[in-house]
């Protein structure tokens, strides 16, 4: 058994790997961090999980904790996070960061869109980015893992197969994202509470978004050349899912069945990506507490627009199902182990 410690385990991507990592036939918890719920047990914050009944919270001091286990899962604010990941990762641990601080290669890009400094880059350098699809290879055996964001994994999959074909336009990508209230986090904070959001839906940081950046580096690095993107958020009145509608125009004459054959060419050995047959265009419910990225494809030959549309559930795949993907890549269990069932959920 591997022993396994989350850090940040009181928040929602904390309570999806509690959840998630029940089922893991390798893998058990041994300590749990929480400041404002340390001496709570988790089944007081999710009954759900009573099965950690058991498990108590305690603070995050990362010299008592170290000895505890194997594996830590950081689910904490940027920010808070790089700390903790450094001094783990010098301790010979391996270490799955859910947070942002670990995403963006360049100190300087992080420091400017997250107005935080970078205070540990050598071990920024060793990170590597935990989007399985593109990094599997890198990711086994690897000790650092930087997990990528909710936005992010839903675009990024979404256009990885045209920019791997030469076919992505290095701007004039027009990325329109619609998420669910939890990619806001547990903390209290009265713009996403019920009454301001029930009933209405808005977008918000337009231009701004702390994932643009990270979208841009890794398509960059795919297409050999720097690409920017124009990237809205906005928040849906719904508690999890993210609906990303993707505009782009293809630097090459494209059909249906052209534009098929490339994303299901792309995706086929995929464990968790479901191209859907041409036309047929996903639903955030389709994929609510599983793993899954659906995606689906239109061409408007009238405006000879690809618009690609990917469904994530921006809990699982856009943070813990993904963690726990990427644990077993870098350890080398099966890589669906605890996912297959990731759908069973309250
Ligand atoms: N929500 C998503 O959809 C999503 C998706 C991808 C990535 N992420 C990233 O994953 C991380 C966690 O997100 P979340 O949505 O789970 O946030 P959350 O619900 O707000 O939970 C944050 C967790 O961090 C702990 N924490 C907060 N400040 C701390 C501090 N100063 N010292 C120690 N612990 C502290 C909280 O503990 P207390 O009980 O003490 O408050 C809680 O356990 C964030 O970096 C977020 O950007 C989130």
């Amino acid at each position: 058994m591997v022993k396994a410690l989350i850090c940040g385990g009181s928040g929602y991507a904390g309570g999806e790997l509690l959840r998630i990592l029940s089922h893991h036939p390798h893998v058990s918890i041994e300590g749990v961090t929480s400041e404002r719920s340390a001496g709570k047990s988790v089944a007081a914050l999710f009954p759900h999980l009573r099965k950690y009944s058991h498990l108590l919270y305690e603070p995050l001091i990362p010299e008592t904790l170290a000895a505890k286990g194997d594996v830590f899962f950081m689910a904490l604010p940027h920010g808070t996070s790089q700390q903790a990941v450094d001094f783990f990762y010098r301790q010979g641990k391996w270490v799955i960061d859910l947070s942002a601080d670990y995403r963006l290669r360049d100190a300087g890009t992080y420091e400017r869109w997250y107005g935080v400094r970078h205070e540990h880059t050598s071990t920024l350098g060793q990170a590597v980015y935990g989007l399985p699809e593109v990094y599997r290879e890198s990711l086994k055996g690897t000790r650092l893992i930087a997990n990528p964001g909710c936005y992010p994994t839903g675009a990024l999959l979404g256009l990885v197969p045209l920019s791997r074909a030469g076919f992505l336009r290095h701007s004039s990508i027009f990325i329109d994202a619609k998420s669910g209230t939890s990619g806001a986090g547990r903390k209290g904070d009265i713009s996403v509470s019920f009454c301001e959001i029930n009933e209405g839906f808005k977008a918000y940081s337009v231009g701004t978004h702390r994932h643009t950046p990270e979208i841009e580096q890794e398509l960059s690095v795919l297409s050999g050349v720097k690409v920017v993107v124009d990237f809205t958020p906005h928040l849906l009145p719904l508690d999890r899912g993210i609906l990303s509608t993707i505009y782009v125009h293809p630097m090459a004459d494209v059909s249906p069945e052209s534009i098929s054959a490339l994303y299901r060419d792309a995706y086929e050995k995929e464990p968790f990506v479901r191209v859907l047959e041409y036309g047929v265009l996903p639903n955030i419910k389709n994929v609510r507490g599983t793993n899954f990225c659906d995606i689906g494809l239109k061409f408007n030959e009238r405006t000879h627009s690809l618009i690609v549309i990917t469904a994530i559930d921006n809990l699982v795949k856009g943070a813990s199902g993904q963690a726990v993907h990427n644990m077993n890549l870098a350890l080398g269990f099966p890589e669906t182990t605890a996912l297959e069932n990731s759908a069973v959920f309250p």
